[in-house]
């Protein structure tokens, strides 16, 4: 079995090219030192890092996700595509906390294409930090199966949670500091919490009932949810008509 100290984790990063990738080029070529536990994607901009590639990536079992993009302002595209990178980030770091994953396996750095020893520099403490946490689902204390199916149910809410960012939950100012307060609000948590977390939760719910007829009463346990979170979510997906009892008064799927 493998120890902590011979663990080795899977880090897959995106890099955008024109930056970050160029960073990673010259740490490689001037011989800074990194652990050798990173897979790289290369992509032209960090803003093409969808949230659907984030929880994917999760959901086959990388232990940490690094994306790395130019210096804010500095993007070839959009001119702003590494806000989106932020924006995607900071919104995958809260829907990872809700699903249990740790958020510190997801990480977002500028470097530019002159900063080689920087690239190094973020490699050795991300790859010492992911190591930390052991594999994914080890400090969550999760079996992997379980967070991959909850990883799977936040992939398929993608294009909602897009839809309300776009409606709801736009960033009022783009700066750095613009995004952190907002993700940071008291108005960006209770939006969050009504319009994406009951949906998640509803979703969670709907895809363990699917799985097999359930009674109520074992699903708080199944999906390591409070009884009053579930018993007001069975009452909206009865209500809807979306689950239903069988004749053994267990959940069944009704769509
Ligand atoms: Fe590098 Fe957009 S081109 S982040």
């Amino acid at each position: 079995m493998a120890t902590a100290i011979d663990f080795k984790p899977t880090i897959i990063g995106f890099l955008c090219n024109w930056c970050c990738y160029g960073g990673a080029d010259l740490a490689g070529v001037s011989r800074f030192q990194y652990p050798p536990y990173l897979r790289v994607i290369r992509l032209m901009c960090s803003g093409r890092v969808d949230l659907e590639f984030i929880f994917r990536t999760f959901a086959k079992k990388a232990d940490g996700v690094f994306v790395g993009g130019c210096h804010l302002n500095d993007c070839h595209y959009n001119p702003e595509g590494n806000y989106d990178a932020m924006g995607n980030v900071l919104m995958a770091k809260r829907v990872l906390e809700k699903i249990g994953v740790n958020p510190e396996r997801l990480r977002l750095e500028w470097v530019s294409a002159g900063e080689g020893i920087r690239f190094a520099e973020i490699m050795n403490d991300f790859s010492a930090k992911v190591k930390s946490l052991g594999r994914l689902g080890s400090s969550e204390g999760i079996p992997v199966a379980e967070l991959s199916s909850r990883l799977q149910t936040a992939e398929e809410l993608v294009p909602y949670i897009k839809l309300v960012e776009r409606e709801r939950l736009r960033v009022p100012v783009r700066t750095e500091e613009g995004y952190r307060q907002f993700f940071g609000s008291p108005q960006f948590d209770s939006l969050f919490n009504e319009l994406i977390l009951d949906k998640l939760v509803m979703s969670r719910i709907m895809g363990f009932v699917r799985r097999k007829p359930v009674a109520a009463a074992e699903i708080p346990a199944g999906l390591d949810l409070e009884p009053s979170e579930v018993a007001r979510h069975l009452q909206q997906l009865t209500e809807r008509g979306l689950l239903k009892f069988d004749a053994g008064q267990k959940l069944v799927a009704a769509v």
